[in-house]
C-alpha cells in the first residue's frame, strides 16, 4: 500500500467534523510509537518532517521509515514536508517521493506569499502532490525562528479567501491564536473561534490548518520536572479548544511538542528509576510506549478520527 495524500481525508474529516492529526517525526522510535498507536486506533495519519528533522535524521531514513510503517500495519499515511521555506526544499520533497509539502510564506507580504505559494502548488499537482501553504503569523518558536507574541498576526478572513483563489492550494494553516513551542499563552488560552468561523463560512467545504496545537500535557511536564528537569510555567492549547476546532473546517491538527514532553518525560523517568541500565533499548522503549499512549489518547479524545481510517 503505497503513500497516500491528504485529499481524501479531509473531504471526510470536514463533512463528520473531526481532525486527522499531523505528528512530527525525527527518529524510528518516534515514527513506531505514533504508528503502533493510529493502527490500533484505525485512525487515517499525516507524519509530518521539518526542515530540522530532515538535517537531524537525513531526509532517506525518514521515508524508508514511513515506508517500512506502511508495510507493517497497511494503513493509510500521508508523508508531509512541514514548514517548506522555499520552492527547493518543496521540490527536493515532491522529487523525493512526498505526497504533501507546506510552503510556509506566512513571513512574506501578501503578494509575495501568493507568488512563492502557486509556483510550489503548480509544481506539486503536475506530479500529483498536495499542498499546504499559511497565513497570517504564529508566535513561538519553529526551526530557531522565533516570532514574538506582538509580531504574531491573525489571519485575515478576505485575504484567506482571495489567497486560497488565486493560488489554488489545498489547505490553509491559518493563525487564530495558536503558536509554537510550550509557551503559547501568558494568560488564560484562548483561541478566536468568531474568526475561525468567519473563515469558514467565506471558504466552505475547505480544509483549515492548525499549527501550535499541542497541549503542553500538564502530567508531562511535572513527570520532566519530577525527574530532574526544569521546564517553567508552560503553557499549551486545551484539549476541549482543538476537539471544537476540529468541528469548525479544521482538518489537520498539528502536534510535535506534545511527542517531545511525553518522550522525555518518559526517558527522565527511566534514567532515573534505573540508573545502572545503559541499554538504549530499555529508555528508548520507554519513550516510545509514552508516544503511543498519549497519540492514541489524542486520536480518541481530542481528534475524534478513531475508526475513520
Ligand atoms: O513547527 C515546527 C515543528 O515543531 C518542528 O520543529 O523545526 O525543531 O523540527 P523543528
Ligand atoms: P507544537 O510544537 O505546538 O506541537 O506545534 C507543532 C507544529 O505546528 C508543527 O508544524
Ligand atoms: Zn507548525
Amino acid at each position: 500500500m503505497p503513500l497516500v495524500t491528504s485529499t481524501d481525508m479531509f473531504k471526510r474529516a470536514y463533512s463528520e467534523k473531526y481532525a486527522v492529526g499531523a505528528f512530527n517525526v525525527n527518529n524510528m522510535e518516534i515514527i513506531q510509537g505514533i504508528v503502533q498507536a493510529a493502527a490500533k486506533e484505525n485512525a487515517p495519519l499525516i507524519l509530518q518532517v521539518s526542515a530540522g528533522a530532515r538535517k537531524y535524521a537525513r531526509p532517506v531514513y525518514l521515508k524508508k521509515l514511513v515506508e517500512a510503517a506502511i508495510e507493517d500495519t497497511g494503513l493509510d499515511i500521508v508523508l508531509h514536508l512541514d514548514h517548506g521555506e522555499d520552492f527547493e526544499i518543496c521540490k527536493q520533497c515532491i522529487d523525493d517521493g512526498f505526497t504533501s509539502v507546506m510552503i510556509d510564506g506566512s513571513k512574506h507580504p501578501f503578494e509575495e506569499n501568493i507568488a512563492l505559494t502557486k509556483r510550489v502548488v503548480d509544481y506539486a499537482h503536475e506530479k500529483g502532490v498536495v499542498v499546504e501553504a499559511e497565513l497570517g503569523k504564529l508566535a513561538g518558536i519553529e526551526d530557531n525562528i522565533k516570532v514574538s507574541g506582538k509580531n504574531a498576526t491573525f489571519t485575515d478572513p478576505d485575504e484567506a479567501v482571495e489567497f486560497v483563489e488565486r493560488t489554488k492550494v489545498d489547505s490553509l494553516a491559518i493563525a487564530i491564536g495558536t503558536s509554537h513551542g510550550a509557551y503559547k499563552f501568558k494568560g488564560e488560552p484562548k483561541l478566536d473561534f468568531e474568526l475561525l468561523e468567519t473563515i469558514t463560512r467565506l471558504l466552505p467545504e475547505y480544509p483549515l490548518v492548525l499549527h501550535g496545537s499541542s497541549t503542553v500535557i500538564p502530567e508531562f511536564v511535572q513527570m520532566c520536572n519530577d525527574f530532574g528537569g526544569n521546564i517553567p510555567g508552560a503553557k499549551g492549547v486545551p484539549e476541549p479548544m482543538l476537539r471544537q476546532a476540529s468541528k469548525l473546517g479544521v482538518c489537520k491538527i498539528n502536534i510535535d511538542t506534545d511527542l517531545r514532553l511525553a518522550m522525555t518525560a518518559a526517558i527522565r523517568k527511566s534514567f532515573v528509576e534505573n540508573p545502572d541500565v545503559f541499554d538504549p533499548r530499555k529508555y528508548l522503549g520507554k519513550g516510545r510506549t509514552a508516544i503511543e499512549e498519549m497519540v492514541a489518547h489524542k486520536i480518541k479524545d481530542v481528534l475524534g478520527c478513531s475508526g475513520k481510517a
